[in-house]
């Protein structure tokens, strides 16, 4: 008999087996708007009041922070212990987009296409991003039963109605031009026979309007825009950090110090308009969760702005997506794309229940998976986790033989690695550590609200999914703000007039924290995870 899980996993697998035809009969049903929101207040860690403090000093002073953010924004300066020489310029430039991720590059790309002189500074390599992370698809009401106003009430509504109104507008308005900016740069989206693109349901859509390239549409996505930055011969300093902003005498942006990961030397770069494009914060861990975000995910354009004086905007909302793998331990937080769901599987308890619709929006998912775990209806692996399965097996019977491998072959190959058929026995979940919902706080531009000249896109920036962002809407986030960021930097630059670039804000900055009696001894931007083994 093929039994790929130890025999606890095994005798709960049977009983998943015996309810699996009924199961398939009956849709689970969908939860009311109390029903939601009793689940989410009892289960999800944004809930949970200990893992919270209270920010003591700058824009969002007396909000609450995950502790983890909250102490990095407690922390000082890395120059305050360093002479910098500001007068030695390195790199000049019109626009420095800080970042080398979707949202960076998109900028990029277009800043360069507008005219301007720009460059990426990136602390890992260009394409090292949770871009690249990103599997199950790009959202765009781009056929002919949608249109963006669907997706514009998918949207705020699975973000609690909490969205900027004007953000929520330009993404939705702008995504079907970006499906075809991307399709016309060469990303090989799925498609019809006939030409037409492949599109399926994410949580909380109303239309199928999810493109995507097989469950790796983020590294495909990646891969292209990459491939522009690098053929337009757009400069990209890699393996270099943005440590501060530099501001100047009128309290505009002015560049930003940028630190040598690889020797440890700083340098100076000068710009007319900089972007903050630095992506998420999973390498935080909050609340001790496993993340399925990329290596150097540690929210350090939140801290850069954040000292220089730009708000922030929902900030202590995070995203755990639901089905994170939980066995085998290797892959402990790797994402378990929505798309398994979109495409046929349901969540069951190790009851063999579906105790829950399987396009639910994520956070009310995430919470689903934590009460049945938290409740005793979880299945335990060695190790003490618990998770709930996703019955994959239904994907074949309902799309026929060869669906996993044809829809989602990267999912299929991860598991196989490890002896794990999802065709013949389900797999298990967890949430894992996935988005932040919140970062600097931006205009319907993409401008920050306290620095002139400074522009955010991407995950760094606050707002565009109020309180919980659905499938797909990232991608699309990175592409629709990445773009209008470009434009409107290349665009602005023209007419900047720059002073003398200093770093006054990070001394202003240490009294507050002085004032406050707030001494951590430690110095942020975080750059790489506390794991990280810093040997030169
Ligand atoms: O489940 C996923 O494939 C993740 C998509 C997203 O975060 O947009």
């Amino acid at each position: 008999m093929y039994a790929p899980y130890p025999e606890n996993m095994m005798e709960s697998i049977k009983k998943v087996e015996a309810t699996r035809a009924e199961r398939m009969a009956t849709e689970p049903r969908r939860l009311t708007a109390d029903e939601k929101d009793a689940l989410l207040k009892e289960f999800h860690p944004d809930y949970n009041p200990d893992a919270f403090a209270e920010i003591k000093v700058g824009p969002n002073k007396g909000q609450k922070a995950p502790l983890e953010l909250a102490a990095m924004l407690h922390s000082t300066s890395r120059l305050m212990s360093e002479t910098i020489d500001l007068t030695k310029i390195d790199y000049d430039v019109d626009v420095l987009v800080i970042g080398g991720g979707g949202a960076g590059s998109s900028c990029a790309i277009e800043a360069h296409n507008a005219g301007a002189n720009v460059m990426i500074v990136t602390k890992l390599r260009i394409g090292d991003a949770n871009t690249m992370m990103a599997e199950g698809g790009i959202q765009a009401a781009d056929k002919e039963n949608d249109s963006p106003v669907p997706h514009y009430l998918d949207c705020f509504g699975g973000g609690h109605f909490a969205a900027k109104p004007e953000l929520v507008k330009r993404l939705v308005m702008e995504a079907p031009d970006a499906i075809k900016w991307l399709n016309e740069l060469g990303v090989e989206f799925d498609k019809e026979e006939d030409g037409r693109m492949v599109t399926t349901h994410g949580g909380g859509t109303s239309r199928k309007r999810m493109h995507a390239a097989k469950d790796y549409s983020g590294a495909e996505i990646m891969r292209t825009l990459r491939d522009e930055v690098l053929n337009l011969g757009i400069p990209v300093v890699e393996f270099t950090s943005a440590v501060e902003l530099l501001k100047d005498e009128k309290g505009q942006v002015a560049g930003a110090v940028l630190l040598n990961m690889e020797t440890g030397d700083y340098s100076v770069a000068k710009a007319k308009t900089v972007v903050i494009a630095t992506g998420g914060a999973g390498r935080m861990h909050y609340q001790g969760f496993p993340t399925s975000n990329h290596y150097g995910a540690t929210a350090d354009g939140l801290v850069l702005g954040y000292r220089a004086g730009a708000p922030l905007l929902y900030q202590d909302s995070i995203q755990y997506h639901p089905t994170g793998a939980v066995y085998p331990p290797q892959i402990m937080g790797a994402l378990v794309t929505e798309k398994v769901r979109s495409v046929g599987a349901q969540l069951v308890n190790k009851n063999g229940e579906a105790y829950i619709h399987p396009l639910e929006t994520r956070d009310v998912n995430a919470s689903g998976v934590i009460r049945e775990c938290q409740e005793g209806r979880g299945v335990e692996v060695p190790g003490g986790q618990q998770g709930v399965w996703l019955d994959t097996p239904m994907i074949e019977i309902l799309g026929g033989e060869g669906t996993i491998e044809k829809r989602i072959p990267a999912m299929f190959r991860m598991y196989m690695n490890y002896g794990i058929d999802m065709r013949k026995v389900p797999i298990l979940i967890y949430p894992t550590l996935h988005y932040q919902n919140g970062g600097l706080e931006i205009d319907g531009d993409g401008f920050t609200k306290t620095i002139p000249n400074l522009l955010v896109a991407g995950e760094a920036a606050g707002g565009i999914h109020g309180r919980n962002r659905l499938m797909g809407n990232s991608l699309l986030d990175v592409i629709v703000f990445g773009r209008n960021a470009g434009k409107k930097a290349a665009a602005k630059c023209k007419s900047v007039e720059l002073g003398e670039p200093n770093l006054n804000h990070i001394n202003t900055y240490a009294e507050e924290l002085k004032e406050a009696n707030v001494e951590t001894g430690n110095v942020s931007p975080l750059l790489l995870p506390k794991y990280a083994r810093h040997e030169r």
